[in-house]
């Protein structure tokens, strides 16, 4: 952690989450797992709103993407295959003394950081999860939790390649869970052994790889600013020999600003033909491409973009959490992209009576097969206000003494916190507006 300055935004973040129901700690109850988090009520809807906006700028967008939801559970010689049984290790050192386990990389003393004790030599440790497939437990029913999703998708290439006449360049996306047994998980969700990714294999000719990965480099970094996402807070990062992964010719990290220093949100990388030879070498089955038109045999080269959703998400919290003084009060505000945030819209009456109430709700039931919206009649409306600002919530409607007379009711903005006038019957139509007018 950079410093206390820091350490306290990430505290009071954690604290935000819990309280308004965005991230709890899984198995609570039972004193806590380490390092798997429960998203809840406005966790889940923020999540899926990242995962749409994802997948819809992948495979509604464009025509050369296709989607594809492989399961997690695979034939275990696919990680034989793919390296992973053999080289998915970081190399970490164990405390004699206290029996913590480190990173090598992150610890530059002799001595255990927590009790001072002597510490092993390095040692590999495999980070993919083992389970057990059916009633029998021995080494001949070993299964693995997937530690990356793109392998489904190689091993599936011919599968989609045929039905969906696509031809390269075409990228096949997923989004779905990961588990990596992590030495050092941590920061809150940035670092767990329970995670989604958003991954989007391309596939091309490869002569044309430097083309390519120049193009999703930009082109990736472009999502994260539709995402609302601050363009100082990000930067490229491009790895040294020393950090590429075994399978990379090339990689990029597209880094996020955190509390904690510069750290990955996302990897694209030129994974060459690397995962699709070893694939067709392990089965005998031809993953090779034919180009009928240059007449033209190649394996394709894989440009990846590996993002993280949990990351994604605490990218999101962060660049939108602000501490302001309005008025001489004080709020907190999660000043969300509003096709992202949880809630689109409260809805409030000004008093508990004059009818308020019930046009208030009936105004509730005309949004709500539209947007998530919130309605809520209890305390004073800049209370109100407030409790929705620091969920995020874009808009507030409410219904007041001048609605019983023409029909409209005052739209007040999140952030500038301005207040116009809005027919209820134009209600829709104008939310619809500000929130996905302008997506791309
Ligand atoms: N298929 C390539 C791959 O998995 P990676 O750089 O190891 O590449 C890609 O992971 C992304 O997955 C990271 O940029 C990060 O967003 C996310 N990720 C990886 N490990 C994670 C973890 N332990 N907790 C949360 N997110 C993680």
């Amino acid at each position: 952690m950079a410093n206390k300055k820091s350490q306290d935004l990430m505290d009071k973040l954690v604290s935000l989450c819990k309280r308004r129901g965005f991230i709890f700690q899984s198995s609570e109850i039972y004193g806590g797992i380490n390092s798997c988090w429960d998203y809840g009520p406005l966790g889940v809807e923020l999540k899926n709103n990242i995962k749409r906006f994802w997948w819809k700028s992948m495979t509604q967008l464009r025509d050369d993407i296709e989607g594809l939801d492989a399961s997690i559970l695979m034939h275990p010689q696919v990680w034989v295959t793919s390296g992973h049984v053999a080289s998915f290790a970081d190399p970490m050192v164990d405390c004699k003394n206290c029996k913590m386990r480190f990173r090598a990389e992150e610890i530059q003393r002799t001595k255990c950081p927590n009790c001072g004790g002597e510490l092993t030599e390095a040692r590999q440790f495999n980070l993919m999860f083992k389970t057990h497939m059916g009633p029998v437990e021995d080494n001949a029913s070993v299964v693995y939790l997937r530690p990356e999703t793109a392998q489904g998708i190689y091993v599936n290439f011919l599968n989609v390649l045929a039905p969906s006449r696509q031809k390269p360049p075409f990228g096949i996306a997923q989004i779905g869970k990961a588990f990596r047994n992590e030495i050092s998980p941590g920061n809150f969700i940035f670092r767990s052994r329970e995670f989604e990714q958003m991954e989007m294999q391309f596939f091309i000719n490869p002569k044309e790889d430097d083309k390519w990965i120049e193009y999703w480099k930009e082109e990736r970094m472009k999502w994260y600013h539709s995402l609302g996402i601050k363009k100082e807070n990000l930067r490229f990062h491009q790895h040294d020999k020393k950090e590429l992964a075994f399978y990379a010719k090339m990689a990029f990290d597209i880094e996020y600003n955190f509390p904690f220093g510069w750290k990955e949100i996302e990897g694209i990388h030129n994974r060459t033909d690397y995962d699709l030879s070893r694939h067709t070498q392990a089965t005998g089955k031809d993953l090779s491409y034919y180009d009928d038109q240059t007449k033209e045999r190649y394996i394709p080269y894989i440009i990846e973009t590996s993002a993280g959703v949990d990351r994604s998400l605490l990218v999101c919290l962060l660049d939108a959490y602000h501490e302001e003084v309005v008025k001489d009060e004080e709020r907190t505000v999660l000043k969300f992209d509003p096709k992202i945030a949880p809630i689109k819209a409260g809805v409030y009456p000004l008093v508990k009576r004059d009818n308020m109430p019930e046009i208030a709700k009936k105004i509730e039931d005309l949004l709500r097969p539209h947007f998530k919206v919130f309605y809520d009649e209890g305390g004073a409306i800049g209370r109100r206000y407030r409790r929705q600002d620091e969920a995020g919530t874009p808009f507030g409607i409410t219904v007041d003494s001048q609605t019983l007379q023409d029909q409209t009711v005052t739209l007040r903005e999140r952030d500038s916190m301005e207040q116009v006038r809005v027919k209820i019957d134009e209600l829709v139509d104008v939310l619809k507006k500000k929130i996905w007018g302008f997506e791309k």
